[in-house]
């Protein structure tokens, strides 16, 4: 990566090699926190390669993946102050800072890939980016990740095999009242510290997406798998906005042609990474796969209907409405 790490600081930011020719060269240092064989490690590198491409190498991102750099706790502060350009955080991640951003955390709003490529690309999608003008960040786009199942170290298919877990969750308000509502115990952890407290016995359930379960080897502990699509998983890309307003139009162009040339590609991609990580779950001898059937999933959402009125009663809810238009 160009990057030598200072022994005496091993947080020391990377710095750019000066080469002959090139040292008009911007670098964009994007910080990420899943491994690089996942929806979001791709499309990062993706998003380099293109950017390399149609700016003749004067326009450089490197790629800093699991949580190498930054964590999911001080990713967003590194990428406020500077430290990195870009991050992709999961938008459950924002909702602290952007509450309007629950909406696509209700359980069960969006329910196949067609719709979740709809939100995603829509309206809906664009004015809550551009929401992120409010706290000073540039919001670039959304990427997808699917679909959220459950992975357990006992079975949870019937709501109340729910009661009493030790759900890891992301921190954000509305999962806490999804997982309350479940009658679950959630524990809000970051995802780099995910697999410590599973070993640790902190958490014994968690929500992801298979390519996130599979690529962090969570299954190796959480073995029971319930293919559930309760929710869904996306990025929001994001840049430093002085960064942003300082580079040129010309660059500024780069990265919104990279990121639009490859924004169906990559919602192909995680659709693939999660169907191959799937069949490789499927042919482990440990890991026991349930489909949530009709009577099972219409007891979690019964469960779960009371998280509707609480979001219209605490949050803006033309989106809701909105997204409900989207969609049908
Ligand atoms: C998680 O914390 O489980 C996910 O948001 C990680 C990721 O970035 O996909």
């Amino acid at each position: 990566f160009g990057y030598r790490q200072n022994i005496f600081s091993p947080t020391a930011l990377p710095y750019d090699d000066e080469q002959e020719g090139l040292k008009d060269q911007i670098t964009i240092h994007f910080s990420h926190v899943v491994a690089e064989n996942t929806p979001k490690g791709i499309a990062a590198e993706k998003f380099a390669q293109l950017v390399e491409e149609k700016s003749d190498g004067r326009l450089v991102v490197q790629v800093y993946p699991n949580s190498m750099l930054y964590s999911d706790d001080n990713e967003l502060k590194a990428l406020l102050d500077n430290e990195v350009q870009m991050i992709a955080p999961t938008i459950s991640k924002m909702t602290d800072m952007l509450p309007n951003w629950q909406v696509l955390d209700l359980p069960f709003l969006i329910e196949n890939n067609e719709q979740l490529k709809e939100v995603l690309n829509s309206n809906v999608s664009q004015s809550l980016l551009k929401e992120l003008d409010t706290v000073h960040i540039k919001g670039l786009t959304f990427w997808s990740n699917g679909f959220k199942q459950i992975a357990s170290t006992t079975p949870i298919v019937e709501v109340g095999q729910f009661e009493g877990k030790k759900i890891r969750m992301m921190p954000s308000n509305i999962l806490r009242k999804q997982f309350t509502l479940l009658e679950a115990e959630p524990v809000a952890t970051s995802f780099g510290n995910v697999y410590r407290d599973l070993q640790n016995h902190v958490v014994d359930a968690q929500e992801n997406t298979i390519s996130n379960i599979y690529s962090k080897q969570f299954h190796t502990m959480e073995n029971h798998i319930t293919l559930s699509n309760h929710g869904i998983l996306a990025y929001a890309v994001l840049m430093n906005e002085q960064f942003w307003n300082g580079l040129d139009e010309e660059y500024q162009q780069i990265i919104l042609d990279s990121l639009e040339e490859m924004q169906d590609w990559q919602f192909e991609q995680a659709q693939k990474f999660n169907e191959q990580n799937l069949q490789d779950l499927q042919s482990d001898p440990n890991v026991i796969i349930y489909e949530l059937d009709e009577t099972n999933k219409n007891q979690w959402k019964e469960q779960l209907q009371p998280i509707y009125k609480h979001y219209e009663n605490t949050i803006n809810d033309h989106y809701l409405d909105d997204l409900l238009d989207e969609m049908n």
